[in-house]
This record gives C-alpha cells, structure tokens and sequence, in this order.
C-alpha cells in the first residue's frame, strides 16, 4: 500500500486526478472503475481541467462505476448516472456508449447483477478503481455485514448511508432504499485501487480499514489484501494514522 498524504483538500484531487490521467496516458484504452458521492468531484474537475489544457485524450477509455441506486432512472438528478455525466462524461471526450454503470431500472434484479458483471468481464477487467470510503467503512455500497459479498449483488442501504445520503436529496424519506453495487470480490479483481479520501470526519474509519482487523463488520479493511492500493488522503483524514 502506497499512502500520499496532501495538504488538503484540493491537493488530494490533484494527485488523483494526475494519476488517472497518467494512467490514461500510459494505456489509451484503460478501464477505469469510478465512483460517485462528494470527495471525487474535485479530482473529475481536475481531469477536466487537464482535458481542457490538451494534456489527456480520453477518447479510447471505458468507464465502468460501482454503483447505482436502485429504483431511479437516468434522467434523476439524484441517480449515479446523471452524476457521472454532470461531473466527468459532459466534459471529457469519452465515448458515452463505453460509460457503463448498473442499470437502476431493471426489472430482473438477478440478471442486472449478472449482466454488469459480464461487461466488466467483456472489458477485460478494470485497470484503476477509485474508491471513496463511507462513514461506517463501506466501499461501493458494501455495507457492514456478517460477510464479504463477491460479485454486483442487490442491496439494502445502511440506516447511517441514508442518513449521510440524505443531503442530496429532500429527505430521508425519498433516498433509495436499495443499490446495486460491485461486490467485494468484483472491486478486489480491479488491477489497481485508487482510494481517496478526506476530512476529520473519516480519520477514524480510515484508521480501521487501513490498519485495523480485516473484517466484514469495515468493509474497506479488505483493502489490506489487495497487492496494489494507492492511497490518496488529506492530513485531516489522515489524522489518526498510527505513529
Ligand atoms: P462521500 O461518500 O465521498 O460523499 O463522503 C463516500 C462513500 O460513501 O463512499
């Protein structure tokens, strides 16, 4: 595990971003796996930015994301979908038909699941995923649970994920109760994992993911398995690092 520790905030998107785009650079036609919530919008806008400058051409890449709520459309403001395209397709020259994320509105949940995972597969696996870790330590929306789940699976969210999902929406009451996401073992496959992560408020959890027991009850823990892991955080979320 590689950890860059950044100053803030802002520093913490720019050495994300820079490694995306290294990464894009070095193999044109990269599968990146990205995620949604509020710590990568600052490294989209800098991929942006050096999209803008001439510097990346993500012409040749195909995305694939962890996941998507479950009941919402693509046209929802609030869906994963609509994010991705606010935040990085509408302003990047990737080609919109190789963005894949779950389908919210399929019907046959079971076959959802199974076609995500074939299009992973399709792809050839995912090259970097980047990862956001949530306040009770789940990654994509693998939640605390008695067991790590393997492939895209259908799930509950947390009380405490609708609880901090909440802000987006008017209320609790309207945030999906469900998700579709990568599993554990869809996420561990990826090549190599971008972890980014800021602010006070995650030093606790990133402490236990990163050196606490491996265990279903953090499911970022799992991480610690992984030969690859880039880390990406701010003093503040690295804060309770230990010495
Ligand atoms: P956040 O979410 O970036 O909005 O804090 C992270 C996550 O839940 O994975």
């Amino acid at each position: 595990m590689r950890i860059i520790k950044t100053k803030d905030y802002q520093e913490m998107s720019k050495a994300a971003a820079a490694i995306l785009v290294a990464q894009v650079i070095l193999k044109p036609d990269s599968v990146l796996g990205l995620a949604t919530g509020s710590t990568p919008i600052g490294t989209y806008n800098q991929m942006v930015e050096k999209y803008e400058k001439g510097e990346v051409d993500f012409s040749g890449i195909s995305t694939v994301n962890l996941d998507e709520y479950k009941g919402l459309d693509k046209e929802n403001e609030q869906s994963y979908y609509y994010f991705m395209n606010q935040h990085l397709f509408d302003r990047i020259n990737v080609d919109k038909d190789r963005t894949h994320l779950p389908n919210g509105m399929a019907l046959d949940r079971q076959k959802e699941c199974e076609d995500f995972e074939r299009i992973i597969q399709d792809l050839g696996g995912v090259d970097i995923q980047v990862l956001g870790i949530g306040h009770n330590g789940h990654i994509g929306f693998n939640e605390p649970a008695s067991a790590f789940e393997k492939g895209t699976h259908c799930v509950a969210l947390a009380k405490e994920t609708i609880e901090a999902n909440k802000r987006f929406f008017d209320s609790a009451d309207d945030v999906p109760k469900e998700a579709y996401t990568m599993g554990i073992g869809t996420i561990m496959k990826g090549r190599k994992i971008l972890l980014i992560v800021t602010g006070e408020e995650k030093a606790d959890i990133l402490a236990k993911a990163l050196w606490g027991e491996i265990t279903p009850k953090v499911p970022a823990s799992i991480l610690q398995l992984h030969p690859d892991v880039i880390v990406v955080a701010d003093e503040a979320a690295l804060s309770k690092m230990p010495k």
